[in-house]
């Protein structure tokens, strides 16, 4: 895909991390953006960063795992904007604990955001893609789909679906109807909000070293509050990370890694696929050194 400008692109969890930037960024690319989140109060201030870009603009509050408002959303954007060519299938929600611990409210609703939500929103709205001159999905995955820790069995559900499916259906594209490009995405450790944003208590912190999930976090947060903000400090800043996915797209790469940390560790379950952990702490210095936390230059 040569150009952003004049096409009309969905974000789904456009409120904040890296939704909110690819939004920005498709906005300042001049295509009109439709920008959906859960919650309401984050998504009006995307929009309000959108708002000295010159192009058209429209915001849902929707749910993605409300199978009926996915169902629903091609025809409204169709209406509002008169096409779809780019859906970023990026909304993704996380929970800490160990399987046998966890309540099934919990990993039903990690389920039904990460892996049904993008589904079903695939679904919707490839019969509205398929004759674009050049469309593409993105499917938001996470190295979480390709290598495991202990303590995130539901995300790695999600992630490793959303995967397989997502690879699936680009090489049936690719067969049938090639102007409709197909990603997945792979992120490392990106500042956002997600463990903010994610259902997990005090007991699961003091119990997280030992998961191994904590090696996108400081050692030994004592609050939840603690954790999420070094999560968020410590990760590449995701207007980056949004720029790296917007690149994937144009020079129409399948797999979007993003991070130096994201192409250690894959390449490390290649190297090793039963015994990759035992690699990782070799990889911790480059993985912290070559970080990127600055926002991108261009947003200042
Ligand atoms: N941050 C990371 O290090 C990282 C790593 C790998 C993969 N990911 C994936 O990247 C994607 C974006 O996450 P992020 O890190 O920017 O997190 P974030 O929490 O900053 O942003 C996610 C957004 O999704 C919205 N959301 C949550 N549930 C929703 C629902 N049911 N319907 C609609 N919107 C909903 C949230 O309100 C939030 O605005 C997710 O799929 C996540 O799993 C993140």
């Amino acid at each position: 895909m040569k150009t952003f400008k004049d096409k009309v692109a969905v974000v789904t969890g456009a409120g904040s991390g890296m939704g909110r930037y690819l939004s920005v960024l498709l906005a300042k690319d001049g295509a009109d953006v439709v920008a959906c989140d859960v919650n309401q109060e984050t998504l009006n201030e995307t929009v309000e960063m959108l708002r000295k870009y010159n192009v058209s603009v429209s915001s849902h509050v929707l749910d993605v795992a409300d199978k009926e408002a996915i169902e629903a959303l091609p025809q409204k954007v169709i209406d509002q904007h008169g096409k779809v060519d780019l859906v970023f299938n990026n909304a993704g929600v996380s929970t800490g604990k160990h399987f046998k611990d966890m309540e099934e409210e919990n990993w039903d609703w990690v389920m039904d955001i990460n892996l049904h939500g993008v589904i079903n929103s695939t679904r919707a709205f490839i019969p509205h893609m398929i004759d674009r001159p050049e469309a593409a999905i993105v499917n938001t995955s996470s190295i979480f789909g390709m290598v495991a820790v202990p303590g995130q069995t539901v995300y790695h559900a999600t992630k490793f679906a959303v995967r397989g499916f997502t690879e699936s259906l680009a090489l049936e594209m690719a067969q049938t109807n090639e102007n409709l490009q197909i990603h997945c995405v792979h992120p490392g450790h990106v500042g956002t909000n997600i463990v903010a944003n994610s259902r997990m208590d005090e007991e699961d912190l003091q119990t997280d070293e030992e998961r191994g999930s904590s090696i996108f976090t400081r050692n030994q947060p004592t609050t939840l509050e603690e954790m999420a903000d070094s999560f968020r400090e410590g990760g590449m800043h995701p207007s980056k990370a949004a720029q790296i996915i917007l690149k994937g797209v144009k020079k129409n790469k399948r797999r979007i890694f993003i991070g130096l940390d994201s192409k250690l560790l894959e390449l490390s379950q290649r190297i090793f696929p039963n015994k990759y952990h035992r690699l990782w702490p070799f990889f911790m210095i480059p993985m912290m050194i070559f970080r990127n936390k600055k926002p991108l230059k261009s947003l200042d």
